[in-house]
Order: structure tokens, then sequence, then C-alpha cells
């Protein structure tokens, strides 16, 4: 007879919202945030800790949550994409990524967004170097990145208000 695995009980608060969740031991962060919460804005493009896609902020610090256990974010704060919204006001980072056309198909957006946060919440006039930097760990396979960049310094431009 398989041993039966049991949930586990956890607590995290995503997007400044508390909820306790039951998840398998090996429940991935990514799963979690799709599945259970329905936050599907974070995307899996690979699987494997390579693409990006599923970059989310825990605790501040920007994580591929295809390789965060859902158990190992318990009691932690996660912002998603969805969390980049307030009040029904576009983060500026969004609206540059609309104005720099910092996107074409999206799939890698949300991702490289969190990352671009978590470098302009601690610098807030990166160089060019920094920022790709910041979202070397990020793939985007329509781009070329150009305007990737641009929308993260009109972004950082923004939100200095300069
Ligand atoms: S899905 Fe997580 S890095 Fe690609
Ligand atoms: S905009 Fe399509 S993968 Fe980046």
């Amino acid at each position: 007879m398989p041993e039966t695995i049991e949930n586990v009980a956890i607590r995290v608060t995503v997007n400044g919202q508390q909820h306790s969740l039951q998840v398998e031991p090996r429940t991935l962060l990514v799963e979690m945030l799709r599945e259970q919460l329905d936050l599907t804005g974070t995307h899996v493009g690979c699987d494997t800790t390579y693409c990006g896609a599923c970059t989310v902020l825990l605790n501040g610090a920007a994580v591929k949550s295809c390789t965060v256990l859902a158990v190992q974010a318990d009691g932690a704060e996660i912002t998603t994409v969805e969390g980049l919204e307030r009040n029904g006001q576009l983060h500026p980072i969004q609206k540059a990524f609309g104005e720099a056309y910092g996107l074409q198909c999206g799939y890698c957006t949300p991702g490289i967004m969190l990352s671009a946060l978590q470098l302009l919440t601690k610098n807030k006039k990166p160089s060019e170097k920094e920022i790709r930097k910041a979202i070397a760990g990020n793939t985007c396979r329509c781009t070329g990145y150009q305007n990737i960049f641009k929308a993260i310094q009109l972004a950082a431009q923004n939100m200095r208000g300069t």
C-alpha cells in the first residue's frame, strides 16, 4: 500500500490578502498561485528555472515560483502581477510597458515587471547595465529586449517624478 502524503496547512499573504491553504508538500508556488488562488497572470514557460515567466516577489525578492515549494512560502508576503494595479490604477511599470511598447505576446511580461519592481524598489535610477542584470533571468522570445529596457527606464523616470 502506498503511503498517503498528508497536506500541509500554510498561510500566505498574496497581493495584500491573507489566505489559509492546504497544499501537498510537493506543490510548487506557481501551482498554488495559479490553481488554488486563480492568479493566472503568473505564467509557466519552462518549469526548469530557465525562462522567468513565473517570477513573483517573495518577501520583496524576485523568485522563480516554479522552483519554490508552496510550503517554503508559509508566512510570506507574495506579490504577483495582479497586485501591481491599485484601485483601478495601473502601476507606473505597467503604464511604461504600454507606452514604450515593451511587450508583444506578453507571455514574459508579468515576470519581467516583477523583476523590474524589485530593481526599482532598491535603485531609483538604474543604469542600462543594472537593468540588463536585473532581468537577466527573464527570457523574451519576441521583443529583442530593447523596448523592455526603454520601458523600465521610463518607469524609473515616472516613479522618480522626473
Ligand atoms: S516557468 Fe519558471 S523559470 Fe520558466
Ligand atoms: S513579449 Fe512575447 S515572450 Fe516576451
